[in-house]
This record gives structure tokens, sequence and C-alpha cells, in this order.
């Protein structure tokens, strides 16, 4: 099973089940010395954690990670500086239903990894809350990027990220020249992560007018990275868009990244598609920016900006059709549980947390 990630030597392992004992990750690579605030690293993992919202599963997870290794914190207070040695860190499952999943030893939920798993692994795989695939195992990825998020900000290099699109309404896109880090700690204090509130609204009644008619939406999020600075990343296959997609594809769910104006490239003109560069003072800069901030695979100096599509939550509550795997037989299958009517605004630190782990793996050596 695949579940480690590296590169340049920050290396992140994710383990656990979703109705198992618990869950968690250990975080190799992270400089001894770098401050941890572990307020804002809970903080940052609330914005992920189920049951706050409307729009969100009602499983209630504390998500409260039980630091084992790594950090030293200083007593009595959320400061703490990691040792430079593995952090590893657990989180306990404690809201787990396994009832409403027994069914699925043998049914195969569609859009679900329930078939594809059982056949990878020869039925071993526990199919409780969908396992090892659970999108519960983004709390883990979000605690490590919570840190990577930090470590990047001391180098002035901040990652926000908003919820774009939910099935056909568009919030505002980010700038993609200039993006204040005010905007940041703006979207992420918001319960619903988005620039245009009006915009966030329709989105919510959207999303419960799909849950009340049994169904699910899926949308987009668009990260922005500043900061970066110019000359980072390689070509061929250590370019940023190839290291930020492979931990951006460790989020269940996404199903297309794209950078800066991705897929609109394909109407462009080359004289439309290319960014002219000016100077700016003594900065090179580029007045517009289709290319996200990355040339060559090799970043620009401008904000890096990616686009994170997802499928609607697959479980959706009315009856489908699929197959029992065991016995081969069509079926009909009623899902039951607690789930989210639409991934996306749980999504939005997820992906904060990919594009700062793979952020962080460029710049710890650099
Ligand atoms: C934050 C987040 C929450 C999710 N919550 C649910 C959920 O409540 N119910 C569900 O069926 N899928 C949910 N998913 C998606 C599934 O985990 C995912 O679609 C499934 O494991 C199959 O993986 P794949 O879509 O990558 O192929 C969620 C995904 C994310 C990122």
């Amino acid at each position: 099973m695949s579940s480690t990630w590296n590169n340049l030597g920050l290396h992140l392992s994710i383990f656990g089940e979703s109705h198992g004992n618990g869950i968690g990750v250990v975080l190799d690579g992270i400089p001894g010395g770098t401050p941890i605030n572990l307020d804002e690293l809970n903080h940052f993992m609330q914005r992920r954690a189920p049951g706050h919202s409307s729009t969100s599963t009602r499983r209630k997870e504390s998500d409260q990670p039980e630091i084992l290794s790594g950090v030293l914190q200083q007593d009595g207070t959320p400061f703490a500086v990691a040792c430079g040695t593995p952090i590893a860190a657990v989180i306990r499952n404690t809201d787990t239903h396994s009832a409403d999943y027994e069914q699925m030893s043998t049914l195969a939920r569609p859009g679900h990894g329930d078939y594809t798993g059982h056949l990878r692994y020869h039925g071993c795989n526990d199919p409780r809350g969908g396992g090892h695939f659970s999108a519960r195992l983004t709390a883990p990825l979000v605690f490590a990027g919570g840190i990577c998020k930090q470590l990047l900000a001391l180098k002035g290099i901040r990652i926000g990220a908003h919820v774009l699109q939910i099935g056909s309404i568009q919030d505002t896109f980010f700038d993609p020249h200039s993006i204040p880090e005010v905007l940041f700690d703006t979207i992420a204090g918001k319960a619903f992560p988005v620039i245009d509130n009006d915009a966030g609204k329709q989105m919510i009644t959207a999303i419960e007018d799909a849950r009340l008619d049994q169904n699910s939406l899926g949308g987009i999020v668009e990260c922005a990275v500043t900061g970066m600075p110019a000359g980072v990343g390689d070509p061929i296959f250590g370019g940023i868009e190839n290291v930020i997609s492979s931990a951006i594809f460790g989020i269940p769910a996404v199903k297309g990244v794209s950078f800066g104006a991705g897929f609109d490239f394909a109407e462009m003109t080359g004289a439309q598609a290319n960014d002219p560069f000016y100077m700016d003072g003594d900065e090179i800069k580029t007045s517009t920016n289709n290319a996200g901030g990355i040339l060559g695979g090799i970043t620009t100096g401008m904000p890096v900006l990616v686009k994170a599509a997802f499928k609607p939550t697959p479980s959706i509550s009315r009856p489908q059709h699929t197959v029992d795997f065991k016995n081969r037989t069509d079926a009909i299958l009623e899902i039951k549980g607690r789930h989210d009517p639409c991934v996306v605004p749980r999504a939005v630190p997820c992906v904060e947390a990919a594009v700062a782990v793979a952020m962080a793996s460029f710049l710890i050596h650099n």
C-alpha cells in the first residue's frame, strides 16, 4: 500500500483506517529548531474536522492529534520546536458506527474503492467506513501540512485556498498577479471558505438542496502560494507541477488538477497565453500570470496558482444499482450512515496542506 510520499528529503507516511483504533502520520525532514505553534496547528486541523456545518457529515470527531515524537513543547504553552527527528502523531477514532458499513464487505458502493480495494488486497482490506481509503485519512495530511505551512510562513511564503466552484456556481477567482495575505486570513476565518459571500450562500443552498434530493455535488478548490522565490523546482519529473499534483492526488475524490489557465489554454492563442515580462524596480515580474507562477517546472516568483476538481460525494442515500462482488450477483444498495453532501468545503484545508507539503519539500534544503 503506497501511503508514503517523499520529495527531496521530506518524507510523509500516513497510516490507519476510518473505523480502526486511530489514524496518524510520520513526518520526517522538518529541520530541528523549526518553531511550531500548536494552537495554530490545531485551528488549521479544525477547519477540516467534520460536524461543524450543515454542508458536512454529522460524524463528530475532535481530530485532536496526540504528538508521539519529534516535537518539544514548552510546558503549559502552545509553543514547541521540531527536534529534527521524525514527527509522529496519532488521532484516535471515537465516533465510529461500523454497523452502517456491514453490507460493504460484499456490496460495491458506486464511486468508492470497495471493489478495487477488495481485488487489490485479496479481501483483506478493512471495509468499515472505507478503511484506509476513507477521507478521514486527510486529517493526518492536514497535520503534516499545518507544520509545513508554519515552516513556509517563516520564509514569507503563504498558502491559501477557497471554494471556487460548487456545481455551476462560481466564486471570485484569486487575482493571479497579486494576492494580499489578509485575504487568506479572511477566507480561513469563514465557516464556508469563499471570497464572495453571496456566491457562498448560493453554494450552501445548492448543497442543501442536493442533500434533500438524496444526491451530492462536486466542485473546484483554488489554491495560491505567495512569496515563493523565483528559481525553485526542476524540469521533466521534478517540477513544481509534478510534485504538487502527486500530493494533491493523495486527497480522495480529486479527479483533476490544473495550474494557471490550465485547460483554458486550449482555447487561447500564443499571444493571449504568454505572460509578458517587465521590470518592477529591481524585480522581474510578468504582467499576467496564465502560467500560474511556473515555467519549465520552476517558479517565476509570481503567485503559484493551482486548482483541484472534486467529484460529487459518492455516498448518496438514494437506492443505487451495484453488484455483490463476492457472490457475483446484481444488487440494489441503500447507503446508510453520515456523509458530506459535498466534500469541497472540507477539502479546502486538505488542498492547502498538500500544497504546503510539496512546497516545503523544495525549500527545506534550498
Ligand atoms: C474532506 C473529504 C470528505 C469526504 N467525505 C466523504 C463522505 O462523507 N462520504 C463519501 O462517500 N465520500 C467522501 N469523500 C470522498 C471519498 O473518500 C472518495 O471519493 C472515495 O474514497 C473514493 O476515492 P476516489 O474518489 O479518490 O476514487 C470525502 C473526500 C474528502 C476530500
